[in-house]
């Protein structure tokens, strides 16, 4: 196999960022660029007191020690391709907004648009790695234009190693991974591509963790990965209804449920629903793939998953209104949490976007309060997911806050939207005694002690549970 020598990784986001970096860090004898359109993004990555684009644990520490050694971020892209051996395609693939497929199908432009980069430009052979979560089959079309575009002489392999890191844990999940995926051709040429890159993981992930596979099978193993751990979510978030209709316990009824070997106690946490950029994209792109494959039962089966979150976000929204007496107009609620799970600054199909704006369309006002996301990113977010109302109207409505007792002070209702830990170590005394009365908490994450913040006075309404707030 090639001994990789060069790496370039297209796409400076979440995946790419991140994994390069740690690559860099465990693989000091490998030069790693990661490049990026974006100028912003990589002036960030670049920045000489280290405010990177991107909040992740532990990430700052890893590119201070990797940054200007063998780690380079740049947005040179054509140079970084050419000095590479291997070439990592970690560009966003979104769902489609427009034309065939829209709202279900991956959109590959970004994929398609970096491929054909490579095919320009690169004067000698490479692997190509999609990193990218892709539909099923997407390396035969990227094979396919860069064998249609390249230069004489040019050979590329094409890999599929998908990402498994999970923002919030991404740099112990590059650290100690589960398992690393690695796709290829089943060829004497497929099986040397893949044996290169496995190369470069074992410089720090032990031989039994690096699982080789047939290019198909990685793609897909991706989207089912996520399929079953959304599918996990809406499990338990639909039998959490159950609970606050039959007077059971969620929490209980999981830690009993996850006793069980065969089910394991990870991943199922009732909440108000899952969020980020991948579970719904990915199963909507598992079902937009079903349809095609002329499999309609199977596609229902998995578009279920999302409905479910869509129903338990709705739901929550509407015990909202109904514990305040039917009526939220004009009432003030504080939002704790806007990231769409703790430990991260992503925003992306974020649980808090979708209570907002189903509060703002009762005309409650609304105050949030995130340790880690930008103001101006929820401004963004908010004016996207209302786009009947201008910034003006929405600045009337909501209010975005630096601390978190000053989003609850004058409140009738505090709305816990994100699991962050400092939520939990909060004074609930003095938020309580500066709330208006009866001061209610709708716990969206299972977080507080439910018990104490009664004791203090607090009507307390959890996610799964049958009691009476
Ligand atoms: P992102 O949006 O944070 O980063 C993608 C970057 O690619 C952007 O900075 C964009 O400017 C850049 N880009 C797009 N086209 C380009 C081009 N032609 N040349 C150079 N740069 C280009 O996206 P993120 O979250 O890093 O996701 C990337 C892929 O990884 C997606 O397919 C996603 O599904 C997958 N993934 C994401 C995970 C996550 O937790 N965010 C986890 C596992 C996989």
């Amino acid at each position: 196999p090639v001994n990789v020598k060069k790496i370039c990784c297209i796409g400076a986001g979440y995946v790419g960022g991140p994994t390069c970096a740690v690559i860099a860090l465990k693989c000091p004898q490998i030069q790693v660029t990661i490049v990026d359109l974006n100028q912003s993004r990589i002036d960030a990555w670049n920045s000489p007191d280290f405010s990177l684009p991107i909040y992740e644990p532990g990430l700052v520490e890893v590119v201070k020690q990797a940054r200007g050694r063998n780690l380079f971020f740049s947005t040179d892209v054509d140079k970084a391709i050419n000095e590479s051996d291997l070439i990592f395609v970690s560009v966003n693939t979104p769902t489609k907004k427009t034309g065939v497929g829209a709202g279900f199908g991956a959109d590959l432009h970004y994929v398609e648009s970096a491929t054909r980069r490579i095919a320009a430009v690169a004067t000698s052979s490479k692997i190509v790695v999609e990193k990218s979560t892709v539909p099923c089959r997407t390396a035969e079309s990227m094979r396919t234009i860069l064998e249609s575009n390249c230069r004489p002489g040019c050979h590329f392999d094409i890999l599929s190693n998908p990402e498994f890191l999970a923002e919030g844990t991404a740099i112990n999940d590059l650290f100690k991974p589960d398992r690393v995926l690695i796709g290829s051709l089943q060829t004497p040429e497929g099986k040397n591509a893949s044996a290169a890159l496995a190369g470069v993981y074992g410089n720090w992930v032990p031989k039994e963790r690096v699982l080789t596979v047939g290019l198909w099978s990685s793609e897909l193993s991706k989207l089912a990965a996520n399929a079953m751990l959304a599918q996990r979510i809406s499990s338990i978030n639909a039998l959490s209804a159950i609970c606050e209709a039959t007077g059971a316990n969620i929490d209980e009824v999981s830690h009993a449920v996850g006793f069980d070997s065969r089910i394991g106690p990870k991943f199922l946490k009732a909440s108000v629903g899952f969020g980020g950029s991948c579970f719904q994209k990915d199963i909507l792109n598992l079902v937009y793939l079903s349809e095609s494959l002329h499999l309609p039962e199977v596609a229902a089966y998995w578009r279920q998953v999302v409905d479910m979150n869509e129903y338990q976000k709705s739901r929550f929204s509407r015990s909202v209104v109904e514990t305040l007496f039917n009526t939220i107009t004009g009432k003030h609620i504080a939002v704790l949490g806007f990231a769409f799970k703790a430990d991260t600054g992503d925003t992306r199909e974020t649980a808090a976007v979708t209570l907002i704006r189903n509060f703002l369309a009762e005309r409650a006002y609304v105050t949030v309060y995130d340790p880690k996301v930008e103001v101006s990113q929820m401004w963004q977010d908010l004016t996207e997911a209302c786009p009947d109302w201008t910034l003006e109207q929405l600045q009337k409505y909501v209010t975005i806050v630096h601390d978190p007792i000053e989003a609850c002070k004058d409140k009738e209702a505090v709305v816990i939207a994100t699991e962050w830990k400092e939520f939990l170590e909060i004074d609930w005394q003095t938020v309580y005694n500066h709330m208006s009365k009866p001061a209610f908490v709708f716990d969206g994450r299972l977080l507080v002690d439910a018990e104490k913040l009664r004791k203090i006075g607090f009507k307390v309404k959890v996610i799964g549970r049958g009691e009476r707030v």
